[in-house]
């Protein structure tokens, strides 16, 4: 048994956050930037294997083995100054936004990554509001400096008015966007000059340059920098740690993680200012301490991971106590033992046995297929977290076997596509069990559950888009006055029993709304 004091020093040990952007703003590029700044990888693109970086990963797996570091497509472990990071990954597309805005259920902070000539996108709008609502604090980097872009001014501006957060620069650019020198850090005062490596796959070559020195190389650049940071000191934009944790104020940080450039920073940053793991709010009101029994939940659930097994791996993440593998872990939900002998590290389809984890690593479970998104488990006395976020839906459509003989293969499909979270599945008497509606926040996710139906359970489905393209909740009361009106459906989901009238569109529920006063019609909220 780990002593309590061990579970908390080793908790106060990890750093675990997501880098979450638009798509295209550099999300996969600074995840490499990153791992080969903990050393762990020797030169940029190992990770995600892109273009033609990819023939690296076969050394990077027997890297991963040497240091004992790993990868999975869910979660980067590795040694940074004496601190442990998980970097838990995020999908890229917007279709797949419920993913992301699960994962970030299992962090304890977010990096934003913004593009330097593209400033705040629609995503990003997103992906801060949803940051804000959760209490997550949130790093921001400006990527891309090595490029043309906006001022860095107008970009602080348009966080302070667009998201109403207070920006509290740590770094600035010395020289503008695609004409770019080096970083002033702001608590020293000091300029750090960069200098690409050659080839540009290799950490960045940096310099340290008191500011005399610095004025002497960057003249007018330099005194722009130092004029500009003043301005920022009078308008109150200094780092506060109080606002920072309770997300009213984001650090931000500048950078090219594609040159590697302020990435060092982003980590140093990441050890001395973001929050380790701290108890976690069970959802009777009570906090899970970090030195109690183990407890974790189910975040993510990925199938296919290796298509030579056909399996299914379900991602926990640890919030309190010590994980050993093999451990009898009683599963929330259904209160029934569960054993963690297939606990593993995953990247792609290598695998390491996992030993051992703490508050804010994540363990992958092999083929957990009992396990849904959003289920607890535990050891010691039971707990139950609050349930994770689904977002309201925009698509709908009716999904039915082609061959009714494939019907039970079709029903286990559905039921396994609704605990993973691939779509939200919705269900009334009057469409029937063969005929269950699909409702998602994003098409793609359609393309995938006909997919996933198709090949791993054997069933041609037909899908019919519907015609709507909101859901509020209502009441069982709400549901009998509203079958009488057309173009109006209710349905249950299937995932928390929530009773969800769809609409055609705005216009139509605000007549039905004013017609029916009494009838509950309620927004779903990102954050049921
Ligand atoms: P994502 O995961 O957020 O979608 O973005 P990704 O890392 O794939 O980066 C998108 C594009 O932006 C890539 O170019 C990448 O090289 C480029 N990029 C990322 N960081 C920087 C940076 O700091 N400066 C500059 N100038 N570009 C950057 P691409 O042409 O789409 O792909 P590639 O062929 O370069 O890999």
């Amino acid at each position: 048994m780990a002593s309590s004091r061990e579970v908390v020093r080793e908790a106060g040990r990890r750093r675990t956050f997501a880098v979450i952007s638009h798509p295209d703003a550099g999300k996969s590029t600074l995840t490499e930037a990153l791992a080969l700044h903990a050393r762990v990888i020797g030169q940029a693109g190992a990770v995600h294997g892109k273009g033609e970086r990819r023939g690296v990963v076969s050394d990077w797996m027997s890297m991963e083995r040497d240091r004992g570091i790993s990868i999975t497509s869910a979660a980067l472990q590795f040694a940074y100054r004496d601190v442990v990071v998980n970097l838990l990954d995020t999908p890229g597309h917007a279709d797949f936004s419920e993913d992301t805005y699960r994962v970030l259920t299992a962090v304890d902070c977010a990096v934003m990554l913004l593009d330097a000539a593209k400033g705040l996108e629609p995503q990003t709008l997103k992906l801060f509001e949803v940051c804000r609502q959760r209490k997550i604090p949130v790093i921001t980097l400006i990527n891309k400096w090595d490029r043309p872009g906006h001022d860095a001014l107008a970009l602080l501006d348009e966080i302070e008015r667009r998201i109403d957060l207070q920006p509290t620069p740590l770094n600035w650019p010395v020289g503008i966007a695609g004409h770019f020198h080096g970083l002033v850090d702001r608590e020293t005062g000091d300029m750090i000059r960069f200098e690409r490596a050659p080839g540009g796959a290799g950490l960045a070559l940096e310099e340290l340059l008191d500011p005399e020195e610095a004025g002497r190389r960057y003249g007018a650049e330099w005194t722009t920098a130092v004029e500009e940071l003043e301005l920022l000191s009078l308008s109150g934009a200094d780092y506060d740690e109080e606002s920072f944790r309770a997300a009213r104020s984001t650090p931000v940080l500048f950078g090219a993680a594609v040159s590697n450039i302020g990435v060092r920073q982003l980590l140093d940053v990441l050890v001395d200012l973001a929050p380790a793991p701290t108890a976690r709010p069970a959802d009777d009101g009570t906090e899970r301490e970090l030195d109690s029994d183990f407890s974790g939940f189910v975040f993510k659930i990925q199938a296919n991971m290796d298509p030579s097994h056909r399996d299914q791996v379900a991602f926990v993440r640890v919030c309190s106590g010590r994980f050993t593998r093999g451990m009898i872990v009683s599963h929330g939900t259904t209160g029934r033992p569960f054993t963690t002998k297939y606990a593993q590290q995953i990247f792609g389809r290598e695998r390491d046995t996992l030993d051992e984890a703490f508050p804010g690593d994540v363990i992958g479970l092999v083929n957990a297929t009992a396990l849904g998104i959003g289920d607890t488990l535990h050891t010691g006395p039971k707990v139950r977290f609050a349930a994770l976020p689904s977002f309201p839906p925009e698509h709908f459509a009716v999904v039915r076997a082609a061959d009714s003989s494939t019907f039970k293969r079709f029903r286990r499909g559905i039921e396994q596509l609704d605990a993973e979270g691939v779509v939200q599945v919705l269900r009334s008497e009057l469409r029937g069990e063969q005929a269950p509606v699909l409702a998602a926040v994003g098409t793609m996710q359609f393309d995938v559950a006909v997919h996933r139906l198709s090949t791993e359970f054997g069933v041609k489905t037909m899908m019919d888009r519907l015609p709507f393209e909101l859901a509020v909740r209502t009441t069982l009361e709400g549901r009998d006055v509203l079958q009488g009106e057309a173009g109006v459906e209710v349905l249950r989901r299937t995932r928390d029993g929530a009773l969800l009238a769809l609409f055609p569109n705005q216009y139509r529920l605000r007549s039905v709304s004013a017609r029916h006063p009494g009838v509950p019609l309620l927004p779903l909220s990102g954050d049921e």
